[in-house]
């Protein structure tokens, strides 16, 4: 299969990814075929796909036509049955072993030979993802960074049985969605991910230890790395339980102490300590 011959992409789970995967695929000329459990979830997923589209407008990025063909791209529906003969299915649904498992049982019924899977998946392994489905060979992680549209990020990630063919095939259409890729091996985290949930863990343990104040440790980042948000403010805003179950998972598998959440973190959790979504973190934000 060639780039060029694809012209419609399907696109499994509508959330913050899979929105955002939708989006950016449709502005880059794709009809895209969404699936999704409910109606309700598609409702939300299209306002903040709309909202996205009508930012960009507002700064001039994109013009009226651009965002009423992007939009025109788009249809939905909850019937995986949909996606039969679609050449390229991004799968972006909850990050559960199981939930991913069932849906691509389900996708395997209906698709074809040639189907490319590209998982969107932040911390299963690829290689054990695509023993679930008949053709490994065409198994792939393509992982995206939120939120989407923005962020220039892919990392490509091949599993152990995946083919040359099919990482061609996920480097170009990373290309063709406007993304810059790099490739990594199957570990756990890929690169970014390897490299920041150890930096933001160890930002609690200095926390922990009493070496600065939140507010010192985030200024610090900020203003001597160039970081735009510090690594107490970024775990707030992504929420607490994100880094501490990330971290648990590749705590387990590496079995390396850098990755082992701080008690400290693990007590927030335990109190609803959960960041900005809560009102409360590493900071209070009850007043907002
Ligand atoms: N949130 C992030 O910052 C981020 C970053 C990179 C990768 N990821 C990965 O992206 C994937 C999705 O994460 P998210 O944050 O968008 O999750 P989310 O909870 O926002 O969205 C998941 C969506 O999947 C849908 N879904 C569940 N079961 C489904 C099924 N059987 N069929 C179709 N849709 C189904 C849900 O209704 C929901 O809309 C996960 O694998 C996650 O690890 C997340």
């Amino acid at each position: 299969m060639n780039i060029e011959n694809i012209t419609t992409v399907g696109v499994c789970g509508a959330g913050s990814m899979g929105a955002g995967i939708v989006q950016t695929a449709a502005q880059a000329g794709f009809q895209v075929k969404v699936v999704d459990v409910s109606e309700v979830v598609w409702a939300r997923a299209l306002k903040t796909i709309t909202t996205s589209l009508e930012r960009m407008l507002k700064k001039e990025k994109i013009s009226e036509a651009d965002m009423a063909a992007a939009l025109a791209r788009i249809s939905f529906s909850t019937d995986v049955a949909t996606l039969a003969g679609v050449p390229f299915i991004f799968e972006a649904v909850f990050e559960s072993a199981e939930v991913k498992k069932e849906l691509f049982g389900k996708l395997d019924a209906v698709c074809g030979d040639d189907v490319i899977y590209a998982t969107n998946t932040s911390s299963l392994a690829i290689t054990e993802m695509a023993a679930l489905v008949k053709r490994p060979a065409n198994f792939i992680g393509m992982h995206f960074f939120n939120p989407v549209p923005m962020m220039k990020l892919v990392e490509i990630i091949p599993g152990m049985q995946t083919v040359q063919a099919t990482t061609d095939l996920a480097l170009a259409m990373a290309e063709k969605i406007g993304k810059t890729s790099i490739t990594c091996k199957d570990t756990p985290g890929f690169v970014v991910n390897r490299l920041l949930v150890p930096y933001m863990l160890d930002a609690v343990r200095l926390l922990e230890e009493g070496v600065a104040s939140a507010a010192d440790i985030d200024t610090a980042m900020k203003l001597g790395c160039g970081m735009p948000m510090g690594p107490l403010e970024l775990q707030d805003y992504a929420g607490t339980d994100i880094g501490y179950h990330v971290g648990n998972i590749f705590y387990d598998y590496m079995k390396d102490a850098r990755f082992a959440p701080p008690g400290l973190l693990r007590n927030m959790i335990k109190a609803g300590y959960l960041g900005r979504k809560t009102g409360k973190g590493f900071y209070d934000y009850s007043d907002k």
